[in-house]
């Protein structure tokens, strides 16, 4: 009884050779589409949803994350929290009054920017308002100083 000659070296290297190459270009083709995978994912990114609440009547037209970043805007160019003009626990009452006065000047604020910077576009990390934002006037202080500090004499 003759057993069957044993795959010569030669056979063996060509072989494990073709399986590796198998091998490289499954993960090749595997990368590849990942990458493709992840740049469609970019181009069809889920816009994100609108801040449309009945509570809002002057920050219109944003996107839940723009709307958010106008409010922290709004705590760095006063200097205060979210409590400062929100009742606690409960963003959409209006019983807290200076939520009415920070509509007030959102309200200012869209008038000037509308008359005068009317062309301005904002970049990606800027207040949505416009090129004056609450932090023209404040510059992290709830009462803006309205007159030179030391007076001017
Ligand atoms: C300077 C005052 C002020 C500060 C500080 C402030 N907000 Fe607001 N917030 C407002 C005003 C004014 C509105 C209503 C805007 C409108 O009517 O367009 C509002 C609306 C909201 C709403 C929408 C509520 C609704 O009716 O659906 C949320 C949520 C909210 N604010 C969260 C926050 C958070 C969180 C912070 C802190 C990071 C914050 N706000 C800080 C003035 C402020
Ligand atoms: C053109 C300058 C100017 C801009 C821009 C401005 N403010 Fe004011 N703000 C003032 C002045 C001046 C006062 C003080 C009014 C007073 O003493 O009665 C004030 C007062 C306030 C107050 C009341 C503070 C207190 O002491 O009771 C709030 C709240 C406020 N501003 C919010 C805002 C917000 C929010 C923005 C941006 C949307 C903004 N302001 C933009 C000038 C400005």
């Amino acid at each position: 009884m003759k057993r069957a000659a044993p795959a010569g070296p030669r056979t063996r290297r060509t072989g494990y050779t073709s399986g590796s190459m198998r091998t490289a270009c499954f993960v090749c083709l595997l990368l590849v589409s990942a990458f493709l995978a992840a740049a469609a994912a970019q181009d069809a990114a889920p816009t994100p949803a609108m801040m449309d609440t009945p509570g809002v009547h002057i920050l219109k037209g944003l996107t839940v994350p723009e709307f958010q970043d106008e409010m922290n805007f709004m705590v760095v160019a006063l200097g205060v929290n979210c409590g400062y003009c929100h009742a606690r626990g409960n963003f959409a009452s209006d019983a807290n009054p200076k939520k009415d006065t920070a509509r007030r000047m959102l309200e200012m604020v869209n008038a000037i920017n509308h008359q005068y910077f009317p062309d301005y576009k904002p970049g990606k990390d800027e207040s949505r308002l416009g090129k004056v934002t609450c932090f023209t006037c404040h510059q992290g202080a709830a009462t803006p100083a309205t007159a030179p500090g030391g007076g001017i004499r």
